[in-house]
């Protein structure tokens, strides 16, 4: 193929998927501009074939990461002794931060053999990736059944001597609440266990818009017993994907997280993060945007995004048939509608182009929708809303039941039959997934896994 074919190829790749730049899509991008776009893939483009696996190589690649960390310490409220990595994700530092704790306590505990971190129910799931990967128990805790926040109390009897570390979020995704992160810190600190914030959605938002004169719940090194944070420059920071922060209280913290081998034969192995070689494309994008942008800027968008979700959960939550779960003061909404088939609505808002994520139900929470507000909403969320309340409209009109199914005696081997009359094919889904969300919904958690991993399977041939 000659170079116009490649680019005609590459924008036929794309005709399926969500217009986001439109502001249809409320999860997975975060888009200011085309202009700060250019910058971020100026900038990763500069630097797309230098390696950030070896700083003595590349020490313009650890540079602008020292930068980015200096701006990023600042906005956490870390001292002079914070220290922190660019990460390639939310997830990678979250399994750094786990690695890091259970490290830590193997090194000054070398009789201990088993390793628990408490999560709270809310947690991101990158932290039951984590303890899979590394052998760390999750202990799951219940947050408050009304504000749906972690707290002290819920967490207090669960440690143990095998605690290594507890987790606690600013803001938890799905709800878009920040957990009492002071009392969980006094807590921490008492039993001189290691407290990680997870801030990758919520971190970088919460520390502009405060930058920016609004008051925010306490979340960062100010709150004693805070040792690490997550914050993720490629969601509210506006950077291209591949930039996340991971930052310590102190190097005697963050010793725990550096992987070094001697044992081989080839160079010096050394490194930060879970990847070895990687492109230098991130941390400069990450470098260039953050400066392009500036901590004046990030806080009006930050403001203003907390504005927009505010008007929106407003108006949602007028509508009749609305039920907003939450009452989080910031960009993050979650609704459910008690009397209108929820699955269906999230279909129609799908056929309408708006692609709002369905979220589970859990315990007493409803199945509800998930709406993570950023700036490519600023212009289109008036469209938003009306085509949430015309699409509340056509649902109650085709009145389609819920599914009646009894799936709790289904074993592994019915497997192949359910996909099939679940209409999923050959690894295409098809465009109502009403049935199949009720279906995931409702199997035993083991069937419901292992019918995703079917379905991974077979997406991927
Ligand atoms: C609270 C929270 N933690 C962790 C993550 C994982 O981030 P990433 O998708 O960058 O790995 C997310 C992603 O939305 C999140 O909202």
């Amino acid at each position: 193929m000659d170079k116009d074919q490649i680019i005609e190829q590459l924008k036929k790749f794309r005709k399926n998927d969500i217009p986001w730049r439109d502001g249809r899509l409320f999860s997975y991008v975060y888009f200011l501009d085309k202009e700060t776009e250019e910058i971020g893939k100026l900038a990763y483009m500069e630097y797309l074939t230098e390696n950030g696996i070896d700083a003595t190589a590349f020490s313009s690649l650890k540079s602008m990461e020292n930068e980015t960390m200096h701006f990023c310490r600042q906005l956490l409220h870390g001292d002079e002794n914070a220290v922190g990595t660019l990460t390639t994700g939310g997830t990678e530092s979250i399994l750094l931060a786990v690695k890091t704790a259970r490290d830590r306590a193997k090194a000054l505990n070398p009789d201990q053999e088993e390793f628990e971190m408490i999560v709270p129910e809310t947690i991101h799931a990158a932290f039951y990736k984590a303890a899979h990967y590394f052998g760390v128990k999750a202990i799951t805790v219940k947050v408050d059944d009304n504000s749906y926040k972690a707290t002290a109390e819920l967490i207090a009897p669960h440690i143990n001597s095998n605690t290594v570390l507890i987790a606690a979020s600013a803001m938890s995704y799905a709800y878009g609440v920040v957990d009492e992160i002071k009392t969980i810190g006094k807590l921490a600190s008492q039993k001189n266990i290691p407290f990680h914030v997870d801030g990758c959605i919520g971190a970088f938002i919460l520390a502009t818009a405060r930058v920016g004169g609004m008051k925010v719940e306490d979340f960062d090194f100010s709150i004693e017993g805070v040792t690490s944070i997550s914050m993720d420059l490629h969601k509210y920071g506006y950077c291209p994907k591949g930039a996340s922060v991971l930052m310590f209280k102190s190097d005697e913290y963050r010793k725990y997280q550096m992987f070094v081998c001697n044992d081989w034969t080839g160079y010096t192995f050394a490194n930060t993060g879970i990847l070895s070689s990687k492109t230098g494309g991130p941390i400069a994008a990450a470098w260039a945007v953050t400066n392009y942008i500036g901590e004046k800027r990030y806080s009006e968008i930050a403001l203003k995004t907390i504005e927009v979700a505010q008007e929106i959960r407003k108006q949602l939550g007028a509508h009749p048939e609305i039920e907003i779960l939450t009452d989080p003061n910031y960009s993050l909404i979650a609704f459910t509608t008690p009397n209108i088939n929820i699955y269906a609505l999230s279909d129609e808002l799908k056929s309408r182009k708006w692609f709002a994520g369905l979220q589970f139900k859990h315990r007493h929470i409803p199945t509800n929708i998930h709406l993570t507000v950023a700036a490519h909403h600023f212009n289109n969320y008036q469209a938003f809303i009306k085509d949430v309340f015309e699409a509340i409209e056509t649902v109650k009109k085709k009145n389609i039941p819920l599914l009646d199914m009894d799936l709790s005696q289904l074993t592994p081997a019915d497997l192949p039959q359910v996909l099939g009359q679940l209409g999923v094919g050959e690894g295409e889904l098809p465009a109502e997934m009403a049935t199949i969300n009720q279906a995931l919904e409702q199997l035993p958690k083991p069937m419901s896994k292992a019918l995703l991993v079917n379905f991974m399977q077979e997406m991927y041939k």
